[in-house]
């Protein structure tokens, strides 16, 4: 019988991937969007443009991960065979800017969805998006799923405690939950305020004449950057498995972020150096300076692996912003936008 999911932050980069991928394997998706004042849903519009196919089988509800009232009652209403907990405040520097809020939701939210599970008595297989950012200095590398953690952020301390949680209501009630932790993952539809997108975006603009500087922080930061569409193939591959676990997912290749800016200017045949200024306020208070993930177990227990290289996922998102610019300079893009009405 055809399956049931449910989805927080399906508004987001990865929800919309996932969300994607489920329908395609026949799944009926149910996505909780909070109320925001203009329309946040263009990452997952697209999907209701065929009602009688995709559109169908996807559902949209309102509810923010703080409300635990709201969560019980849809859990009580959908019904979920598999939940994907993908919401959060998921920017590390706003996370310095907002502790106690990015505790709320990334942190205390898991905790609320989950006791919302039990309280319900639901039997639903759980994904916890937890982060690399958790070994923050990193005490192994590369990371593997042993590794200690050493979280250098806010939202790295909120992500360590989710872990712990899921962790522990598998253990406590013998609850399906599982770990994906995910590095860096990255694609056209990553928001401009993360550092590659912001980058791409940045050299579609600039080749256009349409923006002179791009303002950065740390350029010296290294990461295992992968492409988001593999990513989301992982999350599902792990809630198909007999028993829950939790599993690292990522390339095994470290990039500096100077690295990424170098491929990126030259795919269009221009000098970053002319371009790039440095801004005090991209800087964190304590960084991340160096991740690189092993996902051998991923890779042996769930056949994972990453389809995307380095140079490649650099060329498909610089490429995709050019397209992205020409088309909302044709005025393309409007009839997409803000084609749903909630509320
Ligand atoms: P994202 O693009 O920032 O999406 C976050 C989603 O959470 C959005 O749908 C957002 O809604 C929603 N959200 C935020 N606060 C909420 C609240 N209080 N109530 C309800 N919904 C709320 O993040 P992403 O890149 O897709 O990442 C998905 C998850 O994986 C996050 O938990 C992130 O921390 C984690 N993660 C990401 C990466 C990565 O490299 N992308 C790596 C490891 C782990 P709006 O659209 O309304 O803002
Ligand atoms: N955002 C941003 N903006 N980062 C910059 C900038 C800038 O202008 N300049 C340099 N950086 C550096 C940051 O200091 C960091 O070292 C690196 O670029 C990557 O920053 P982000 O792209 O913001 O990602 P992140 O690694 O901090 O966090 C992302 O990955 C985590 C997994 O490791 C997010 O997606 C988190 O939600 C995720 O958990």
């Amino acid at each position: 019988m055809a399956k049931t999911a449910l989805v927080t932050g399906i508004t987001g980069q990865d929800g919309s991937y996932l969300t994607e991928l489920l329908l395609e394997k026949g799944y009926t998706v149910h996505g909780l969007i909070r109320r925001a004042s203009s329309f946040n849903t263009g990452r997952i519009d697209h999907l209701f443009q065929d009602p009688h196919e995709h559109g169908a089988r996807l559902f949209l509800h309102y509810c923010d991960i703080t409300d635990a009232a709201n969560l019980i009652r849809l859990l009580n209403e959908i019904e979920p065979d598999e939940l994907y907990h993908l919401a959060a405040q998921s920017h590390v520097r706003v996370s310095f800017d907002q502790p106690v809020y990015t505790g709320e939701t990334t942190g205390l939210g898991t905790t609320r969805i989950l006791e919302s599970l039990r309280a319900v008595g639901s039997a639903a297989k759980y994904y916890q998006a937890s982060s690399s950012e958790m070994f923050g200095k990193v005490l192994e590398v590369p990371q593997k799923e042993t590794t200690p953690f050493y979280p250098r952020s806010p939202y790295g301390c909120a992500k360590v405690y989710a872990y712990w949680m899921t962790v522990n209501y598998r253990e406590s009630y013998k609850m399906y939950a599982s770990n994906g932790i995910l590095f860096n993952h990255e694609s056209p539809r990553r928001d401009a305020r993360f550092v590659t997108r912001k980058i791409t975006r940045a050299v579609a603009h600039i080749r256009a004449g349409l923006q002179d500087k791009l303002y950065l922080g740390n350029l010296d930061s290294k990461r295992d950057w992968g492409y988001a569409k593999d990513y989301v193939e992982a999350m599902w591959l792990m809630l198909q498995q007999d028993e829950p676990d939790d599993y690292v997912v990522a390339t095994g290749e470290t990039h500096s972020v100077r690295e990424f800016l170098v491929k990126s200017f030259e795919h269009v045949g221009l000098k970053w150096e002319d371009y790039v200024e440095f801004d005090e306020r991209y800087m964190r208070p304590a960084e991340v300076d160096l991740l690189i993930g092993d996902a051998s177990k991923a890779r042996e227990k769930l056949g994972w692996q990453p389809t995307v290289t380095f140079d490649g996922l650099v060329a498909l998102m610089v490429d995709a912003d050019i397209r992205l610019l020409e088309d909302q300079q044709k005025g393309v893009l409007g009839e997409v936008r803000g084609t749903r009405e909630f509320g």
